[in-house]
């Protein structure tokens, strides 16, 4: 409606504009129309009674030449008729102004016009010669001057009603053919617009689109709002995402890929078999959220009881409790093992993108074996692809390959990649031999992520330094290969409410059990620390804080102690093994030389689960995490969720991620003993009144930016992405078939 007004409007303004200009010239037309109307029936009334006024020129003709005139003089727009013989009016109709007189009239060879008014009578007078002028005989017709003008200005109206006609049906056939375009080009935008609201697979062809930047500007605009809006408005849990999920990419296929898988089936030393949940900050955040949105989840089967729990697809149905998506397991040699995991992700790259000063190793043939497992995940994911574009979420450093070799085979898929530890700079990068087949293989992803916006320049910056593409820092996307990728930050982590929080027990009652399982007695005040036991998470340097805090309050002994739960990890690693004997050793050292009725520093090396987990933290005074470095730690997290009495303190490492988000925990520089001694005598000193204002703010944090935040915000972006290129698309083959 307001689109017809708008042509309508157009149509006016031109019509305005021609008639305008039109219009003088018009006047001057019709005036000399109507004059030429009158002299013409003027000469035609003159033609019709010259006979008839010349053979009654007798001296008896004169009434019946009267008669002749009357008669005449009734004809059209005639005032009077008159004969006028040497200036002299001779005879006339009775209508004959009384004002006219012959001399007035111009005397001339042929018919003579002239203009008179009588006492308010406007004449327009012609006068035609009946004989020689030597004899001056005229016969004189009087045309009234109103019926002239009113003539005129009838004409007038006429002319204005044809101009605008004219120019109305132009302007309007103008912008009809204009309306039309307009309207075929909308209704093109609107279709490609529901067809990617509706999810519609079209083919996808993966070439830089030359749609005009103002679109593009227009829709990352667009984007921006819609980021924010999100961000500050959605509540997020497993039924929002649900929704999020099912309006958002309605139909759409989710497949998840990592090397760790979310469930290991083990035969235990009696033959019976367990199901274990591993030990990893991927597993512990993604597990929920492939729980909502179901799908299929294709991991590395390393579990003793793995292959007997599958089908004859190597397809397990899990959770085991309550199934929700499918577990597919991918079998690898340990000869492959060896290579990939071992060797190029936990000797090359975990040491390449942490800042642990533990020097990276990179050997040739575990490189192939790297690419050769890549190969195989991304051939699974084709093979439980039941679509051409499904949205796959790829984790981790074993897997940056992967996005490429999936876009080679799937180009229409939405890739997901998320980097789950730290990207260093790019001088550190630049030390991998495979560095530029690293960058390719991740860029094959619609959107790559990283838990910080840090980690997020330093990719940027690493792959400007070692790589030809087009970076667009305005969008922080980069293009290669024709492909265009996103670099965003997604801060990971945990459900909420934990899973783990279901029937523990009460504070009181878990710190009771805790310290009667570890010999303490009930007063003791007591700090855990719980994760993999790896050489980035700073077990050794806590320990040196401990013993800093014992050294300068000897009066604790006897009344505090610190215990490690570490899960065995990589152990086949020398870094791995070193590290768990020399902590066993530093916690045995550190003890003896405190003294005291038990040991200062209990170390127990071996796999908690979820719930024991969360029972040790609510147990405790203070946890404590203090990573070399680490993407974000998901301990930290769990810390906070677990403790619903909002009591307990955090000491955290400046250099986990965690540290950007959790600002009301004790921050620490881990290389400080001195300073963690002091931190941890702050926590055990500190007021309930002061925990609690700190643990709430904490929970909140956690509470509102959750995993399904984490995975929502990935999902949605990349159901704005499709919807993007689909409208590119669209856009672009309309183009083509405007341009024929
Ligand atoms: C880190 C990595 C994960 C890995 C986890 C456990 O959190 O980012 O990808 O799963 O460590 O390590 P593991 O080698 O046992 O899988």
């Amino acid at each position: 409606m307001r689109v017809t007004m708008r042509y309508g409007a157009i149509a006016l303004a031109i019509t305005l504009v021609v008639v305008l200009a039109i219009w003088p010239f018009a006047t001057a037309f019709v005036n000399q129309w109507a004059q030429r109307d009158v002299e013409m029936r003027s000469q035609m009334l003159f033609n019709a009674a010259r006979d008839q006024v010349l053979s009654l020129q007798g001296p008896e003709d004169g009434p019946r030449l009267t008669v002749l005139m009357e008669r005449l003089a009734e004809d059209e727009g005639v005032l009077a008729v008159g004969l006028c013989e040497s200036g002299t009016l001779r005879l006339a109709s009775s209508d004959m102004p009384e004002g006219f007189a012959c001399e007035q009239i111009a005397v001339g060879a042929g018919e003579v016009f002239t203009r008179a008014d009588y006492a308010g009578i406007r004449a327009m007078v012609a006068a035609y010669p009946l004989s020689a002028p030597a004899e001056d005989v005229r016969f004189v017709i009087l045309h009234d001057y109103a019926d002239v003008e009113e003539r005129r200005s009838q004409a007038r109206i006429f002319l204005l009603l044809a101009a605008i006609g004219v120019a109305f049906g132009g302007a309007a056939l103008a912008s009809l053919v204009a309306f039309w375009i307009m309207r075929s080009w909308t209704i093109s935008v609107r279709r490609a617009i529901e067809d990617a609201r509706e999810g519609r697979a079209e083919d996808i062809k993966h070439t830089p689109t030359e749609i005009g930047t103002e679109i593009r500007a227009a829709l990352s605009e667009l984007d921006f709002a819609r980021r924010s809006i999100d961000t500050v408005h959605t509540e997020w849990n497993p039924e929002t995402l649900r929704i999020a999920l099912a309006n958002e990419l309605p139909g759409s296929e989710v497949i998840v890929v990592s090397n760790r898988e979310p469930y290991i089936h083990n035969r235990d030393e009696n033959g019976e078999m367990i199901v274990q949940r591993p030990a990893s900050g991927l597993v512990s955040a993604l597990e929920p959220v492939t729980r909502a949105c179901g799908g299929t989840w294709i991991a590395h089967g390393s579990g003793t009881g793995d292959r007997e729990a599958v089908d004859g697809n190597d397809r397990v149905m899990v959770p085991p409790s309550s199934p929700a998506y499918t577990l597919r397991r991918i079998w690898l040699t340990d000869e492959e093992q060896e290579g990939y995991y071992y060797g190029f992700a936990n000797e090359g790259l975990w040491p390449l993108c942490h800042i642990a000063f533990v020097r990276p190793v990179f050997r040739e043939p575990d490189w192939r074996m790297y690419q050769k497992v890549n190969e195989r995940f991304a051939e699974a994911v084709v093979a439980e692809a039941k679509r051409p574009d499904p949205i796959v979420l790829i984790q981790d450093y074993h897997l940056a390959l992967a996005p490429r070799m999936i876009r080679d085979r799937l180009p229409d898929a939405t890739i997901i990649t998320f980097w789950h530890i730290p990207w260093p700079n790019s001088e550190t990068f630049g030390i991998c031999p495979y560095k530029e087949e690293i960058i390719d293989g991740l860029l094959g992803s619609s959107i790559l992520g990283f838990h910080t916006q840090f980690h997020c320049n330093n990719f940027i910056e690493t792959v400007d330094r070692v790589i030809e593409s087009r970076i667009d820092r305005e969008s922080d996307s980069i293009t290669l290969k024709g492909y265009e990728a996103f670099v965003r930050p997604y801060p990971i982590s945990i459900e909420w409410p934990p899973a783990a929080m279901e029937g523990q027990k009460p504070v009181p009652e878990a710190r009771k059990a805790v310290r009667k399982r570890l010999g303490l007695p009930e007063d003791v005040q007591l700090a855990v620390g719980i994760e993999r036991f790896d050489y980035t998470k700073g077990i050794l340097d806590r320990m040196h804080g401990v013993d800093a805090l014992l050294t300068a309050h000897p009066e604790l002994i006897g009344h505090f102690c610190f215990m490690q739960a570490a899960a065995p990890t990589r152990s086949k690693l020398a870094n791995y093994k070193s590290l768990q004997e020399e902590a066993e050793a530093l916690a045995r050292e550190i003890s003896e030389r405190h003294g005291g009725p038990f040991d200062v520093i209990q170390l127990v090396a071996r796999h908690h689960d979820p719930e024991e987990v969360f029972e040790l933290f609510r147990a405790a005074e203070l946890c404590i995490v203090s990573s070399l470095h680490d993407g974000m730690n998901l301990v930290a997290k769990e810390f906070v969720a677990a403790r619903d009495d909002e009591q307990g303190v955090l000491i955290l490492s400046a250099f986990a991620g965690a540290s950007r988000e959790l600002g009301e925990a004790l921050i620490v520089n881990p290389y400080d003993a001195h300073a963690m001694g002091e931190a941890f005598y702050w926590a055990l000193t500190m007021e309930a009144s002061e925990q609690r204002e700190r643990m709430r703010v904490m929970r909140e944090q956690v509470e509102a930016r959750n995993v399904y935040r984490w995975a929502g915000q990935m999902l949605l972006d990349a159901a704005r992405l499709r919807k993007k290129q689909r409208i590119m698309r669209l856009i672009e083959k309309e183009r083509g078939r405007a341009q024929g």
